[in-house]
């Protein structure tokens, strides 16, 4: 018979390695407590008093299943901005829309789009490309691993300190201010923006992704630095499989140095161009 401590140490270790599984994120043992700390919210609902109780329940062959998308928003690592990493979006204006050619849609995919503020830049600087150019058209999808945010992301409100790296005539253009439940004051991302941008729930990890292939531009920022090396090649392959040659691909500002695909050539900070088709 197993003694406890060693079982429990196993169930967490178990744990771990089946959100490494699912998700592609790295979980070492020394993030325990910041696993711990996240999953108390979970285990608090279900009336479970540690993480030791959730883990047996979670193993116990019945509840894996309708858990997993409760452990994946909670493992999964949220952060982002409006115009976060400014030089993309700068590059974005004044480097690809101009050599874009107006009569042809612009087809834009911020894979990993969190709760939307980069998919949302993004339509905020292409609608306004479309005022100076009329017959500008373009088309933005935004996927995420975790439903959670998805739906967050699709809500598009935002607390007011959220929104302060927008500029003035941007918010005022593309916001609607007021309150939510709580009596906090709100951001939303104005109706007929939100209608530009489309939010889908899909894992980076498993390739074959059901996006059209021949985008002129892919976001792919802050995530592959949660995967091992073997993964952010497979994801990073996948991904420019569906950029059109003369297509774009940015990661995040941190990410540049995993970028080995030879299609891909570096052209600015983290910013890459495919170059040919194979
Ligand atoms: C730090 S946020 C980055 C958001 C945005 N791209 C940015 O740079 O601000 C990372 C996002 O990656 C998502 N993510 C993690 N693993 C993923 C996977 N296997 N497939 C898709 N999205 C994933 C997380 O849910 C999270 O929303």
């Amino acid at each position: 018979m197993i003694p406890v401590s060693e079982q429990l140490s196993c169930n967490k270790a178990r744990f771990r390695a089946l959100v490494t599984q699912v998700t592609g994120i790295q979980m070492p043992e020394n993030k325990q407590s910041m696993i711990e700390g996240r999953m108390r919210r979970r285990f608090s609902v279900l009336g479970l008093s540690s993480m030791d109780a959730y883990l047996d329940h979670l193993f116990d062959g019945h509840t894996l299943q309708d858990e997993m998308p409760y452990i994946v928003d909670l493992m999964s690592t949220n952060k982002t901005d409006f115009f976060r990493e400014p030089a993309h979006f700068k590059w974005l204006m004044h480097k690809i829309m101009p050599e874009h050619p107006t009569s042809q849609p612009m087809r834009i995919w911020s894979a990993a789009s969190s709760s939307g503020q980069e998919a949302y830049t993004i339509a905020m600087l292409m609608s306004e490309y479309a005022l100076q150019n009329p017959g500008f058209k373009y088309g933005i999808l935004g996927t995420d691993i975790s439903q959670g945010i998805v739906e967050e992301a699709r809500a598009g409100v935002y607390p007011e300190e959220q929104l302060l790296d927008i500029p003035d005539a941007l918010l005022e253009r593309y916001f609607v201010m007021g309150h939510n439940s709580k009596g906090l004051r709100c951001g939303r991302v104005e109706k007929t923006l939100r209608d530009r941008v489309k939010f889908e729930q899909m894992n980076l990890i498993h390739g074959n992704y059901p996006v059209d292939k021949e985008l002129d531009v892919v976001f792919l920022r802050n995530v592959l630095i949660y995967f091992d090396p073997p993964t952010q090649t497979r994801v990073i392959k996948e991904i420019t499989d569906h950029v059109k040659v003369g297509g774009y691909l940015f990661v995040g500002h941190s990410e540049s140095m995993v970028v080995t695909d030879s299609r891909l050539k570096q052209v600015s900070f983290a910013v890459f161009k495919k170059e040919r088709a194979t």
